[in-house]
């Protein structure tokens, strides 16, 4: 039997409010734009406002990417979404976006693989396409990051405020600054449609690993405490994300490339023959290291890291609707996904489109 195909039918992306750029991180930890440019790529990022959450992000950016397939909502037979920032702890946010969207009872699954879940997102859609469960799939990934940023006055972000917080506030947020630097809020939205075509998933590698999990996790927040959300939590800053950067920065720059190897080998596919390299941007100096390392031209490794930081399971949807809108990435061409997140998550896949 061939083997059914997917494709890209419509893109979506959407990032709330305003740019916070680093000169306005500058106003509420110790840190500069330099450290911040030079050490990741980043220049600004955005954040959700408080009472928005990664659903509601997510019907914005679904809202552009069904415009831009030229259907409705009432079209999609199946919701996957992904973010490591819910709602709520339960249930997940497929279906409130399901909801929002005016099309509940559609089936709605959540993922959540962080920064990798664009990969686990497409080996679901090709499941879903293969066994006929669905034809037209709606994939989001959002992330309300601001919920976990490690200060108070949201205020003093604000240049039009003209305050800084206070030392002793700024002091005690430094614990956190290598982490708070890198994440933005935002959501990107792919439709997928079963095809004949020889499009969609075209080969993958994908990994787990929990023994790492500690490099990137929420202490607070679990089912192992009783309660689970005690009242010294929130003196603990239990709901802020525990980072170890350094020990990823290797993960990430040793497992992609070697990764990526594997699966140009398993398919007999030489680097030149791929198109682009669409990457998770946790990083630019990873992204570059990455590139480097595989022989990769710049221009078929494409960034927005410094517009929007790292929106985990939103970034790759995003960075892919900016390069369909851009008319970069054609019909038929062979595209390399690399990601990596929390859990430790990582692997690369073959994607055609
Ligand atoms: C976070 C990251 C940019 C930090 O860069 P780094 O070079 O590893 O920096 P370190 O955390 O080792 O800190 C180096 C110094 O800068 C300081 N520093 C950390 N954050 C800072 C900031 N925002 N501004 C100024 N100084 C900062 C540290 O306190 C440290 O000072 P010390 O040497 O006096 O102790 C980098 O480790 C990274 O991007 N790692 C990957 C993270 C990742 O991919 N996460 C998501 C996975 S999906």
């Amino acid at each position: 039997m061939a083997k059914i195909g997917f494709e890209i039918i419509g893109t979506g992306h959407y990032v709330p409010g305003e740019p916070v750029t680093n000169h306005d991180l500058a106003r509420v930890m110790n840190t500069s734009d330099e450290w911040i440019y030079q050490r990741s790529g980043i220049r600004q990022r955005h954040y959700a406002p408080d009472g928005v959450g990664p659903s509601d992000l997510a019907y914005e950016a679904a809202k552009r990417a069904l415009e831009s397939a030229g259907l409705t909502a009432k079209d999609i037979d199946y919701i996957v979404f992904a973010t490591m920032t819910p709602d709520y702890v339960f249930p997940g946010s497929g279906a409130l976006l399901g909801a929002k969207l005016g099309i509940a009872g559609t089936p709605a699954l959540d993922l959540r693989q962080q920064c990798a879940a664009m990969l686990f997102g497409l080996q679901m859609v090709d499941g879903l396409v293969q066994t006929g469960a669905a034809k037209t799939i709606l994939f989001v990934g959002a992330e309300a990051h601001a919920g976990f940023m490690p200060w108070k006055d949201w205020g003093a972000l604000d240049p039009k405020n003209g305050r800084e917080a206070s030392i002793e506030d700024k002091t005690k947020v430094d614990k956190h600054r290598n982490l708070a630097i890198l994440f933005g809020d935002g959501a990107g939205a792919l439709v997928f449609r079963a095809t004949d075509r020889d499009a969609g998933l075209r080969g993958m590698k994908l990994h787990s690993d929990g023994r790492s999990a500690e490099l990137l996790y929420v202490p607070g927040g679990g089912f192992r405490a009783r309660p689970y959300w005690r009242e010294d939590s929130h003196e603990e800053e239990a709901h802020i994300p525990r980072m170890d950067g350094r020990e990823l920065f290797r993960f990430a720059v040793t497992k992609l490339p070697a990764t990526a190897r594997e699966l140009c080998e398993e398919h007999k596919v030489g680097i030149d023959e791929i198109d682009w390299f669409l990457a998770h941007q946790a990083n630019r100096r990873i992204n570059e290291y990455i590139r480097d390392q595989l022989g990769v031209p710049p221009e078929k490794l494409p960034s927005n890291i410094d517009r929007f930081g790292n929106t985990s399971a939103g970034t790759l949807p995003i960075l892919i609707d900016e390069q369909m809108r851009a008319g970069n990435l054609k019909r038929g061409q062979l595209s390399m996904i690399l990601a990596l997140g929390a859990g430790i998550h990582w692997g690369c896949a073959f994607l055609r489109f």
